[in-house]
């Protein structure tokens, strides 16, 4: 190749070199296009080994035609690199103006304790300071704890109060919290303050407000002289701070082997301001504390002398309390496992199943 034709193919290879560097988009693809022009492989770079199959006299020249072709392919890198990290620049300047780092974060789903267990704490708490202790008794009871010892002799009527689930171990589940009373008794003897919050079982069809899985709260104060104004004193203070406000009861005399005399505490419906709604079944009053005088043949099951000492007992419907506390209007609620009858209280206001499913 002579000088003559050296000139216009070092133009064609700027022109093309121009070209290709004006397409390419990122630094790794303008790296890519140099290499097809310098360095060994390039076409210029290739040429620049052909100065020495000039004859002596023209070396300088096509030396500096190389040169300059070099120089020129240069400059425009150097340009297209600054015009690609321009670019990098301003869109990394426009996601950072797309990250708003004042704006709230996803806020992740709180757990949340069951509302039985959020009442049950609170119930521990406040007997917790009227000096009374926290106890547990076995789900699965013996007849003599659930029955027997609390005045309940096999055949007795009361028996049919509460359907039963017997198993075959000649165990039954508890049916409810009381047989604990007389276990507490054996254990500690008089005098005596415990609660017992626990889950118990009976043989329902379950509904609204039936359950065959539900919790209690035993209670049973043993001492000299503890009378019934002392039962209706613990109840109401019970009722007060569990609801924080007067809660308006009534007394109605009950049946219960185990208490004599015995009776219903009922308090004035939350869910419906005691106008009568589905929970309350329309009487606008709620069964809530079951209660009464420890009978004599309870306290003597449990060893203890009925002529020196007295006592009151009663067994709160967790279950029922914590959907009045929270308004949950059905029962089922409390026991399907939707999570959300774990939410905080304030997500509780009033659901049913129906308006869940
Ligand atoms: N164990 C009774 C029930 O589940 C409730 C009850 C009534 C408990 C009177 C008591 C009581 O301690 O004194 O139906």
């Amino acid at each position: 190749m002579n000088l003559d034709e050296l000139k216009p193919i070092l133009a064609e290879i700027q022109a093309d070199a121009a070209r290709d560097f004006a397409a390419v988009g990122t630094q790794d693809e303008l790296r890519a296009a140099r290499s097809r022009y310098v360095g060994k492989s390039g076409t210029l770079g290739k040429l620049m080994g052909t100065i020495k199959d000039y004859p002596p006299a023209e070396r300088g020249q096509v030396g500096q035609l190389l040169n300059q072709a070099n120089q020129a392919l240069q400059t425009l890198l150097d340009e297209h690199m600054r015009r690609i990290e321009q670019a990098d620049l301003s869109a990394d300047a426009s996601q950072a103006a797309a990250f708003d780092p004042t704006l709230p974060g996803t806020r992740a789903p709180l757990g949340g304790v069951h509302p039985v267990t959020a009442v049950q704490w609170e119930i521990e708490t406040i007997f917790e300071r009227l000096g009374f202790t926290v106890e547990a008794g076995p789900e699965m009871e013996r007849d003599y704890y659930n029955f027997e010892a609390l005045n309940i002799p096999a055949m007795h009527p009361a028996r049919d109060m509460q359907d039963t689930f017997w198993c075959t171990n000649g165990l039954l589940l508890r049916t409810h919290t009381s047989p604990v009373q007389v276990r507490a008794m054996e254990k500690f003897g008089a005098p005596l303050r415990c609660i017992v919050p626990g889950r118990c079982f009976r043989y329902e069809t379950i509904d609204a407000s039936h359950e065959n899985t539900f919790h209690q709260c035993e209670g049973l104060m043993i001492d000299r002289n503890v009378s019934i104004a002392n039962l209706i004193a613990v109840m109401k203070l019970l009722l007060r701070e569990v609801f924080q406000r007067e809660v308006k009861v009534r007394l109605r005399p009950g049946y219960f082997p185990f208490v004599e005399p015995g009776f219903e505490l009922d308090m004035s419906c939350l869910i419906c301001g005691g106008k009568g709604c589905a929970t309350c079944k329309k009487s606008g009053w709620v069964e809530i504390l079951p209660c009464g005088m420890v009978h004599p043949n309870v306290l003597r099951f449990g060893g203890i002398d009925p002529h020196e000492f007295t006592g009151f007992a009663f067994g709160l419907g967790l279950t029922r309390l914590a959907m009045m506390k929270y308004g949950v209007r059905d029962i089922r609620v409390m026991n399907q496992g939707d999570l959300r009858s774990l939410a905080p209280p304030w997500r509780l206001e009033g659901p049913t199943v129906a308006e869940w499913s």
